[in-house]
């Protein structure tokens, strides 16, 4: 089984569900991954196994062309040099000649290079670099001067989003530019998320586990969510969660257990260099 594919507002197409790759570095683990059905491959230069997600990549009989690969820019790279340098190191690490998505990792508001380094993007898209471009973790502020001053909106915003931190003004932003919010810690990451008891109600009502239900939730609110999981049983099962739908009630319920607390950064004063 695969995920279906969300429609980005460039004409390309990306799967709704994605595997997250933080901190895992077994090459075979990734093979596994596309062995279970998953399509895209979320990594970045930061988590320092470019190689290895290369390396499962080459080593999945699945081809290359039916794989959507993420990859992201580091902090120190901005500018309208960096980029280039940074996407070509990335390419030679993952032994491909395109990725299908660059993000921006971070805004970094405080150097303000965002601009410049978008455009940097562009041009990168246009050369067939990345199929297409996008950002993570940009607030509602930095989208709004990327489209104003460039003309250009991201096809991706990637940014923290759970049950905890639901965004419902950062993902309307998005949508007002036509962005696809993608969900980073989907799963709420070491939180204790996946105990809540309504989760496990909802779960117990449907025939499945709080993970699953946390994760169609992202898909039935429009989001996209990439799950990180170096378990089969578990990243097989975080797949396995297109057969069922949630009802009002369930999302009604969810959408109550909001708290507003990040575990990640915050886009406003997040440094990464
Ligand atoms: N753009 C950004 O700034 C940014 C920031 C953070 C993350 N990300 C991306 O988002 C991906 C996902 O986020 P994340 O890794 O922070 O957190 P996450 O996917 O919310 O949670 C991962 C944790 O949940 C566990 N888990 C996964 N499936 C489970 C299941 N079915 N039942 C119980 N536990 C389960 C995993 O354990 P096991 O692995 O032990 O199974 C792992 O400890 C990352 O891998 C990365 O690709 C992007």
């Amino acid at each position: 089984m695969t995920a279906p594919l969300i429609d980005l507002n460039d004409g390309c197409r990306m799967p709704v569900l994605g595997f997250g790759t933080y901190s895992i570095d077994d090459p075979d683990t990734f093979v596994q991954a596309i062995d279970a059905g998953y399509r895209l491959l979320d990594t970045a230069t930061r988590y320092e196994n470019e190689s290895q997600v290369g390396r499962g990549i080459a080593e999945s009989p699945v081809a290359r062309d039916e794989l959507f690969v993420t990859t992201k820019l580091p902090g120190d790279a901005h500018g309208s040099r960096g980029p280039r340098r940074e996407l070509s190191a990335s390419l030679e690490r993952l032994g491909l000649d395109h990725v299908d998505l660059y993000l921006i990792h971070w805004p970094l508001p405080r150097i303000d290079r965002y601009v410049e380094t978008w455009q940097a993007l562009i041009a990168l898209r246009d050369e067939g670099l990345a199929t297409s471009i996008g950002v993570s973790n940009f607030l509602p502020e930095h989208l709004d001067r990327l489209v104003a001053e460039t003309g250009v909106a991201p096809a991706v915003n990637q940014v923290e989003l759970h049950p905890y931190l639901q965004q419902a003004e950062q993902r309307a932003a998005d949508e007002r530019h036509g962005i696809v919010t993608q969900s980073w810690t989907p799963l709420g990451r070491k939180s204790n998320l996946l105990d809540h008891p309504v989760l496990a109600e909802i779960g117990a009502r449907h025939g499945v586990t709080a993970a699953q239900v946390v994760l169609r939730w992202h898909t039935q609110i429009g989001a996209a969510p990439i799950p990180k999981s170096a378990t089969p049983e578990r990243f097989r099962s975080n797949l396995a969660i297109f057969s069922f739908e949630l009802g009002q009630d369930d999302l009604d319920r969810i959408a109550g257990l909001e708290t507003g607390h990040r575990i990640g950064g915050d886009p406003r004063t997040h440094e990464e260099f």
